[in-house]
């Protein structure tokens, strides 16, 4: 089996426990919601009351995060009105694309667990494949109702390796994006007057990176009904379904996946140039980290807002 499968970490979470125990009162022992912060997105947990943050350093079995943008760091506080619920979140998470194997990418989804979370809003930046949300302004967050993981058909699972006898062998993911929760999401931004537009639903394609698409791959993620695509999530979706977490995903659209219509043909470009009228030149367009990231703080304010006010409505149920 490649390293990329082995799963030799699971033997620290119990002693995370102790760990945590040592260092959190006891009213933020148990988590009763955990949350994964994406690029851009640490401030997710800026609000906390009674914050501790615990490096992931001091724990064990934790990976280091090496994106720019990310933290590394777990924030325990409370969240909502009078006593608050307790919540944890991931500042800073773990990508395939880093080098990571899937098994350190999903472990704090494990830790969570343990710690007795029951719900997680896992949180990205994503790149949209629909010209239907547009970016900036309106549809500004897509609730995920679904994922196409083309890793995860061909071999780069989270879940690959032997039966455990805690975990269904095999996992069904036909409602692995609550059902519940997702209607959280919409009475959340209803309560707080957010307009309709900015929040859509829609389907996450997970790659495993660090390139963006190139266009016949944006073209084919489309056509095969992905609405955004993003190199995060999934494997902790994964997790949090094998270890029994209902969960919510919230993507932040931060630009347009790059898909020309077509392909302009060179010949005719040096055709046209060589016969004295050239033609008009295409406009080259990027997507680039800074820019996710720029769009992801700017608008980090609405996500923020969301995912308390969802906490709140999850601790009334
Ligand atoms: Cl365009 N692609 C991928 N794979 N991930 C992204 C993205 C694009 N924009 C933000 N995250």
């Amino acid at each position: 089996m490649s390293a990329a499968h082995e799963d030799t970490s699971l033997e620290f979470v119990a002693s995370n426990l102790d760990i945590l125990a040592t260092i959190l009162p006891e009213r933020l022992l148990k988590p009763q919601v955990g949350i994964v912060c994406g690029s851009g997105l640490s401030t997710l947990a800026a609000s906390f009351r009674e914050r501790v943050e615990v490096p992931y350093s001091s724990l064990k079995g934790f990976g280091i995060s090496t994106v720019h943008g990310h933290k590394s760091a777990l924030a325990f506080g409370l969240v909502g009105p009078g006593d608050g619920i307790p919540v944890v979140a991931m500042l800073g998470r773990f990508h395939a694309y880093e080098g990571h194997s899937l098994s350190t990418v999903v472990y704090p989804i494990r830790v969570m667990a343990r710690l007795g979370v029951k719900n997680v809003i896992i949180t990205n930046a994503a790149g949209s494949l629909d010209p239907a949300l547009p970016v900036g302004t309106s549809r500004l967050i897509v609730s995920i109702r679904d994922h196409l993981a083309l890793p995860d058909l061909t071999g780069f699972n989270p879940l690959l390796g032997p039966a455990k006898p805690q975990y269904p062998r095999f996992l069904p993911l036909s409602a692995a994006y609550s059902h519940s929760l997702r209607r959280t999401v919409f009475f959340a931004a209803h309560e707080l007057g957010l307009p309709p537009s900015a929040l859509g639903e829609g389907t996450y394609a997970w790659v495993s990176g660090p390139t963006y698409e190139s266009p016949a791959e944006g073209r084919f993620l489309r056509a095969a009904g992905a609405s955004v695509v993003g190199m995060s999530t999934v494997p902790e979706v994964l997790a949090a379904r094998e270890e029994g977490i209902e969960v919510c995903v919230l993507s932040l659209v931060t630009n347009f996946v790059v898909i020309p219509d077509g392909y302009r043909s060179v010949r005719e470009e040096v055709d046209a140039e060589l016969s004295g009228r050239p033609l008009p030149p295409v406009p080259q367009v990027e997507v680039s980290h800074e820019e996710v990231l720029a769009i992801g703080k700017e608008k980090s304010e609405v996500m923020r807002s969301l995912v308390e006010k969802m906490i709140e409505l999850i601790g009334k149920n």
